[in-house]
């Protein structure tokens, strides 16, 4: 093992992915870095657009670290969204309240047409920005790189706008099974490259977003969405050293893919027991998760009350990484996010 991987691997969060001993759980937050915070709110603005902050790395770095360095979180996730890299594939991808492609997918010549995806061309921006980051912190706090999984990804390829109804997808996924297949085989090549990449740019931990992927059936999943969740993280680099988790919201009934997946970690969303879930998985990956995001509007007394009975009721002294269910809300005041992140950090097993 070479130098820098020891270092590393002191870290918290990477001891709780691998299941060693830690004295209290680590924590991070997903949308960690935006609009709930004034600090990324005047550099949003400065960039003009979410793009065009995504597409600066100095302002993307800047944004990565204000949760580190404002909050105090355990871990950087590096500012980008999962969409950003469908834009080298030839989508025209933009934002308006939520997300719009132009040139939504549709048919099999539509996807025949997507250009190749390159990350160190496409994505040079991530591996810019990712540099910028670890410059700025000197490996103080470990890095997470993330991509959205391919069920999710072609979503919003299908969809090209806000998300309404799975009724499209779902019926393409049946009767047009030629077109679903050519789509999710280039998403997966593209989310393969675009992750190793990334864990050659050094970052520490990797995320899978298949935020939409509980929308299945389990019948569904297994046919249309396991073998590529599968392939991924078989492709991926560096086993063993940098762990991978996997998020699905409302993924429940899909547990036991999500534990043989080939992920370290598994995320949860509010709506899961954790207790019941560390008993019945915690043997085989660490689990993260699962605070309900909307509880962060209450006083932060009462969220240092809810945080502790969370971590009070833990069946294990390790394997579990604090987050929330889903995203920060925008509305949430950032002493309240303090409050949870300061009540972990006193808590100890
Ligand atoms: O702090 C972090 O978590 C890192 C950055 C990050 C963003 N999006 C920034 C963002 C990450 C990891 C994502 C992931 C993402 N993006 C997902 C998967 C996780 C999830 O939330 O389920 C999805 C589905 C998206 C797609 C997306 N991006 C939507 C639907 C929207 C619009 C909704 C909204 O919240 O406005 C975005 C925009 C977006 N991505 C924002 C941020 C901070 C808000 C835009 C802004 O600042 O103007």
């Amino acid at each position: 093992m070479s130098h820098t991987i020891q270092m590393k691997q002191k870290h918290l969060l990477l001891r709780a992915a691998f299941q060693e001993t830690i004295e209290r759980p680590p924590v991070w937050v997903m949308r960690q870095a935006g609009r709930y915070l004034p600090e990324y709110r005047a550099i949003r603005s400065q960039a003009k657009s979410f793009l065009n902050l995504c597409y600066t790395p100095e302002l993307a770095a800047e944004v990565s670290c204000q949760p580190w360095e404002l909050i105090g979180v355990d871990a950087i996730i590096m500012f980008s969204d999962i969409l950003t890299p469908l834009v080298g594939l030839g989508l025209d991808l933009s934002f308006d309240a939520g997300p719009v492609f132009l040139n939504p997918i549709r048919t099999l010549s539509d996807v025949q047409a997507l250009s190749h995806f390159d990350p160190e061309k496409h994505t040079d921006f991530v591996g810019k920005t990712l540099d910028l980051i670890q410059k700025r912190v000197q490996q103080a706090v470990p890095i997470l790189g993330f991509a959205g999984a391919p069920f999710t990804l072609a979503c919003y390829a299908i969809s090209g706008k806000k998300i309404t109804s799975f009724a499209q997808i779902k019926r393409l996924l049946h009767e047009d099974k030629p077109m679903m297949q050519a789509l999710m085989e280039k998403l997966t090549d593209l989310t393969i490259r675009y992750l190793n990449y990334q864990i050659a740019c050094q970052v520490d931990m990797i995320q899978l977003f298949d935020t939409w992927a509980g929308v299945l059936s389990p019948e569904d999943y297994k046919e249309f969405v396991f073998p590529y969740v599968e392939k991924i993280f078989a492709s991926l680099d560096k086993k063993g050293e940098v762990p991978y988790a996997y998020y699905i919201r409302g993924g429940e009934h899909l547990r036991d893919y999500m534990a043989t997946s080939g992920a370290n970690i598994i995320a949860l969303d509010w709506m899961s027991d954790l207790t019941e879930n560390i008993k019945q998985y915690g043997d085989k990956v660490a689990i993260q998760g699962n605070f309900d995001p909307d509880l962060l509007f209450c006083e932060p007394h009462t969220i240092q009350k809810l945080v502790e009975q969370k971590l009070t009721s833990l069946p294990k002294k390790t394997g579990f990484i604090f987050n929330l269910g889903h995203g920060i809300d925008k509305e949430v005041p950032p002493e309240h996010l303090r409050s949870l992140v300061n009540t972990i950090k006193a808590f100890r097993f």
